[in-house]
Parts: C-alpha cells; structure tokens; sequence
C-alpha cells in the first residue's frame, strides 16, 4: 500500500513545523498472522456476530453491554445524554462504587486467589501475592485513614506519587472507595512536576513512599515530596499532609528527614485503623474517579478527568474480550500504573474482573534481559502487555534469551507506539513461541481504553497494524479540508473517532474550552448540533488504512513527542529550557531512535554576550530533569548562534529536525537567516 506522504499542513496547524507523523518510517504492507486454533477454543469472544451488534446504527445501546459487566447499586436509566456537546453523560442515574467493583465482589467466589502479585526488583527478594481478601482488609483500613486522619471525602482530590508497589493500587482503591479523586504522578516524573500537578488539582495530600528499587539502587523518593511541597508553595498552595508508605514495612528508607506535623508514616497511623471497614460509598456514574495528567500542546500538562461508571464498564469490557482476561488467568502488564495503561490495564480493568494482576516494581532488564522470561515462568503468567520500546530494548539486549525459559502465553499486547514489523516478528516467535497471539492497541490517556486493535479470538493479525477500531469504535480519517480519506485510499490524514465512547475522558480538568478546541473543534460540523454524529473526536495521530481496513499509526501530528512510549510536550521541554537565565530561545524537535521510537533534540540560542559551553549545556539538560524529569533529557543540547526563522520571526522547526535526524532541511532560501543554517549543522555535529 501506502506511500505515506507527509501530512499536508493547514492553516490552523501552522505552528506545526514538524511532527512524528512526518518523519513516520514507510513499512512495507505485511501479511497475516492467524490465531491458533487453541486460542480460539478458549477465548472470551469469537462470535464475529458482535460487529454487527456494535454498529453504528445501534449506538449508544450497545454499551449497555459493557455497563452490564458491573455490579450497579442503581441502575442507570438513560445509556448517553447528549444534550451537551461534546460533555457526554454516560449511564446517567446510575450508582456505582469502583472499588466495590475491583474488590469486595470478588470475595465470595475469589477470596483466597492473589489479586497482586508484587514482585520487588531485588531478584532475592521474595515476591508478595495480595489476595483479594488481603486486598479488601488493606483498602479498607487505608481508606480509613484517608477519611478519618485526612479527612478526606467524596469529590477531594488527593495527588500520589509512588512507585510500582502494591501500595500503589491499594491507595488507588482506598480514594475510590471513598469517591476521592486521585491523582497518580509517574514516580520517575521531578519533584517539581508533581509540584505543577499536586497544584492544579489543588491536593491538600500527597502520597508518596520513602524509597524504591530502579536498575539496581535503592532510590531516595521522599526528598521528591519535599521539593514538590516547596515548589507547590511557590505557587500559593499549601500541602497539608504528606503521607509516606516505607518499601519496608517498620523501616524508613530514606536518608531525608520527616517534617514535624506534615509528613507521617503509613504505617505508624494505619495502627488505630487495624481493623477498620467502610461502606463503600455510592456515587454517581458520572462522578470522577481520577485525573491523569498528560502532555499537550502547550507548556502546562492537562489533567484528564476520567469518570467512574463509563471509564469501569470500558476498561472491563476491553480488559475481558481484547485482553481476553479470564479470572483463573495470570496477568502480566509490564507498564508503570504512573500512566493511564497501568490505571487501566493493571489496576481497574483485570481487578474488576478477578484476575491475577502482577506489579513489576523495576526495570526490565535488570539484572539482565532473562529477568521478565523468569518472573513469567515463576508466576505462570499467560497474558503478557507491553511497550515496543521495552520489547526493543529486551531484543537488543538478549535476543535468545526467551527461549531459555519455560513461559507460556497465550495473549500478548503491545501499546504506546508503532511497532515496526521486524520487531513484533521477534516479539511473536521468541517472546510468544509462535503460539500467542498479539494485539497491538492503539488509544491514548484521554481515551480511557483501546480504540483500535484486532478482536483476538476474532480478526487476523498484521504485523506493523493495529487494526480495525474495537467492536463499537468507529474510526475515521479526514484529510486537512475535512475530506474523509477511504480506505485503501494510500492517503494519511488525522484519525478521529465518530462516536463518543464510555471510556473517553469527561474534560480537562479545570480547563473545559481547551477540551472543545483541542478534540472537537477542527472537524465539527456544527458547534450548536446537539446530535453527536456532528462532533468527531479529533486524536491527534496522523494514520493511514489500508483496503482491508486496518490502521497504521504513524505518529503525533501535534507538538507532541512519543519518547519510549511516554508522551512528552515539546512546549514543556522548552519551557524547561527557558528557566535557565542564559537561555534566549529554546526549540525541541523529534528525532528518531532505535530503541525509544522517538527522542527529543533540544536546540538553545543564548542571550546577547554569552559564549556556548558543555556547562551551559549541561545545566539546560539539569533543568528540564528538574522541572520534568530524566525521561525528558535531551538526547543533545545544540546551542545554535541563532534560530533558523521565517521573516515573521517564527522559527522553523523543521529545518531542526531535518538537522538531526540527518534528513536534507530543503529549500531555506525562503529564511531571513538562511546563512546560520550550516552554522547550526556544525553546531550539532
Ligand atoms: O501517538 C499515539 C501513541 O501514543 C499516543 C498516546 O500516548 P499516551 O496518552 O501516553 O497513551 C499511551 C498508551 C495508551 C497516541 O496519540 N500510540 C499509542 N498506542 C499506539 C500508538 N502509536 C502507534 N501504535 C499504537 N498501538
């Protein structure tokens, strides 16, 4: 298929000079990969009647289906209200408790099966399996302390910033059991970023742990709270508590001293709560159940507020028929609960199904690429999720190394990236033995769940694809006039989903315009239509379908850079890069890597006088690790003489990103400064 032209620009993407989806690598069209008969035999779905059910000309109705896979205090009395576009109301009149659904209704039939499985990066250490007994006396007695010591209650937002660790879920399900909002950080993410977020949701408590293993060290984590306190004050809002869990129950890890009357241990104030049950509050559908922050277009990251029927009923009915998840299953997503896949497919959608979900609290390969075949076969693990980058990185640094081991899946996912063929070849015959099957799932933090994969007991796989959207998914491509591009039509264009979703996100929080403008605004028919057909859910992704209509995701077309998966804001990294004095002018580009997918290159010029220097340099790359975190390190720090710029002054980006990923930058006649452009390739040598 597919000569994938760059995506043409129009006038509203103008600030847009370079984007993923332009420098997408062209892969060839693959053929297809069956699903093994054995598979099939045993899969949640196979019935190919569910494309018809789920058609267009039957939503909302059919989410119904999805909602039913709950247990419902009251039931909801209208599917999807509409009336306030592009604000959907999903199961509204329903009542609902997520936590009740994640735990306590397992405890009849499921009491003594392990819910988590944790298992510490120390290999010697030995792994802890929380049962879902266990799991309902720890939320209970935590929940305890959120409400009684905290204070905390229905609609509060409470931000944490903890490590993969079993007490991660278990405060998760303690705000939801209370109806709390939580605001999870990435625990690799900065003080100062859980500063930004902490002050946007206006979280009076921060949870947090002393310390956590990462590739072999036993970090200092507490000392981030203590920066994120003081910076959030920086900005007027004052952190009241700080709660912190020790990685070693009894013992505090961290060489950073308590705050007298601010910081407490958990387990010091979990003993008057020893014992403690709650109700689980009943709360509506449509309440929150937690924010995500995420990368935009802009220097601040938005929270998606994410609700508590229609984001459960999504994530259940993904995590059983596209997980294909049963309850006697062992279920491996090696994502951090720190992004929305970890919330999703980690913690809410396989606990509401009563399956085994294992919390991996390190790094893949450590202590070597062995690590996760190992922890595979000890827990039997059968469903096994995972990034491109990280199946990369174990190829690289171990590419025999799944055959030494004894695993078994039957299902395998990837997310967060375009896999490139080679790669989930590998992934498919060493990882998966030729035997599981693969879905490569394509959605995003706003989205609350897959959008489009292939239905494993159901559609045939094609390396490189993700696939149709999931039953109820009604994917579209238009052009930049708003034309829809068919499929075979060998055209990319900006994918968008027709129909609203129980998954999608309710708003931004704090933020309700920019969720029109940034979703729904470039394809909308009609800003006054009430009726949902007219407003298109706008992702942000360039793609590409293929005649048997299949969906290649080539990138972000926005100011959005994927690095190894995780979403990184090229305006929040300039910005970073602006807060150090000497810096003039700051430009991020993407640059394509091996092993990450993309990686950012960090352009500075410097006010009149200054000279460049490593220490300039390197003290750019410090601050967007404070402001950010090490995730966001440049790959390199140029500090050009000047910005190559249009006569308007805008700089142009392009001519960056064609410098670093070693492209030909075209036709500069057009600058006002075409002179600095081999200045700047020196530059960057
Ligand atoms: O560009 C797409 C890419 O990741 C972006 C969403 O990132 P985030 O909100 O952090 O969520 C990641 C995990 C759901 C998308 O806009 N992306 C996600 N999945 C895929 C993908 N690109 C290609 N193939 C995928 N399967």
């Amino acid at each position: 298929m597919a000569n994938n032209k760059p995506l043409r620009r129009s006038r509203k993407q103008q600030s847009v000079d370079i984007s993923e989806a332009q420098i997408a690598v062209h892969w060839r069209e693959e053929g297809y990969f069956s699903p093994r008969a054995q598979f099939i035999a045993q899969a949640n779905l196979t019935n190919k009647g569910v494309l018809k059910r789920f058609s267009l000309d039957k939503f909302p109705g059919y989410y119904e289906e999805f909602a039913d896979l709950l247990d419902w205090y009251k039931r909801w009395k209208k599917t999807l209200d509409t009336s306030n576009p592009p604000f959907w109301r999903w199961f509204v009149g329903g009542e609902i408790n997520a936590c009740y659904n994640c735990v306590d209704r397992h405890l009849a039939k499921h009491k003594n099966k392990t819910a988590i499985h944790f298992v510490p990066e120390t290999e010697h250490e030995a792994i802890q399996h929380v049962t879902y007994q266990e799991l309902y006396v720890r939320v209970n007695e935590f929940a305890a302390l959120l409400r009684d010591f905290c204070g905390l209650k229905a609609g509060d937002r409470v931000t944490l910033h903890m490590p993969m660790v079993a007490e991660l879920p278990i405060a998760m399900l303690a705000c939801a059991r209370l109806g709390v909002i939580h605001s999870q950080v990435f625990s690799g993410f900065s003080g100062k970023a859980c500063a930004d977020r902490a002050v946007d949701s206006e979280s009076r408590v921060l949870i947090t742990m002393d310390a956590y293993y990462r590739a072999g060290s036993l970090l200092d984590h507490k000392e981030k709270a203590d920066i994120a306190v003081a910076e959030a004050a920086k900005d007027g809002h004052k952190v009241d508590k700080v709660l912190i869990w020790q990685r070693y129950p009894g013992k505090y890890s961290s060489p950073t001293q308590l705050v007298a009357g601010r910081d407490f241990i958990v387990n010091d104030v979990l003993k008057q709560y020893r014992g403690k049950r709650l109700e689980p509050v009943r709360l509506p559908a449509e309440a929150p159940l937690f924010l995500m922050y995420t990368s935009g277009t802009t220097g601040r990251p938005k929270g998606c507020q994410h609700s508590i029927g229609g984001y459960l009923a999504y994530v259940t009915w993904t995590s059983k028929f596209i997980q294909d998840i049963h309850p006697e299953d062992v279920y491996w997503c090696m994502a951090d609960i720190g992004w929305i896949t970890g919330h999703s497919y980690i913690v809410y959608g396989p606990l509401a199904l009563a399956a085994s979900s294992v919390v991996y609290e390190g790094v893949p390969t450590h202590p070597d690429a062995g690590r996760p075949w190992r922890i595979a076969e000890d827990l039997d693990v059968n469903i096994f999720h995972t990034s491109p980058t990280a199946i990369r990185a174990l190829r690289r640094a171990g590419p025999e190394e799944p055959a030494k081991y004894n695993h078994h899946f039957k299902h395998m996912t990837t997310v967060g990236e375009p896999i490139e063929p080679e790669v989930w070849k590998w992934y498919y015959k060493v990882v998966g033995k030729s035997k599981a099957v693969i879905v490569d799932t394509w959605w995003q933090t706003e989205n609350g769940g897959f959008l489009c994969s292939t239905v494993p007991g159901i559609h045939k796989m094609k390396p490189g694809s993700a696939g149709p959207g999931i039953p109820g998914i009604h994917p579209v491509i238009y052009d930049d006039e708003g034309n829809e591009l068919p499929a075979g039509s060998g055209k990319a264009g900006n994918i968008c989903i027709r129909n609203p979703w129980p998954g999608g996100f309710q708003t931004i929080w704090k933020d309700p315009a920019r969720f029109v403008t940034q979703y729904y605004s470039r394809y909308c028919k009609n800003p006054k239509s009430k009726n949902w057909r007219d407003w298109p859910y706008m992702a942000g992704d360039g793609a590409v379908q293929a005649a048997d209509g299949y969906y290649r995701i080539l990138g972000r077309i926005d100011d959005v850079i994927n690095v190894a998966g995780h979403r990184l804001g090229t305006k929040e990294i300039e910005s970073a890069a602006l807060t150090v004095a000497e810096v003039a002018e700051a430009a991020v580009v993407p640059v394509a890597d091996p092993i990450k997918g993309k990686v950012p290159d960090l352009y500075v010029s410097l006010k009149p006088g200054l000279q460049a220097s490593k220490a300039l340099a390197d003290k750019v790359s410090g601050a967007v690790v404070f402001q950010i975190g090490p995730i966001a390190r440049p790959r390199t720090v140029v500090i050009v003489p000047d910005m190559p710029k249009t006569r308007s002054g805008k700089i142009m980006r392009r001519v960056l990103a064609a410098i670093s990923n070693h492209q030909d930058p075209g036709d500069v006649s057009t600058l006002a400064n075409p002179e600095v452009v081999e200045k700047i390739k020196e530059a960057a040598k």
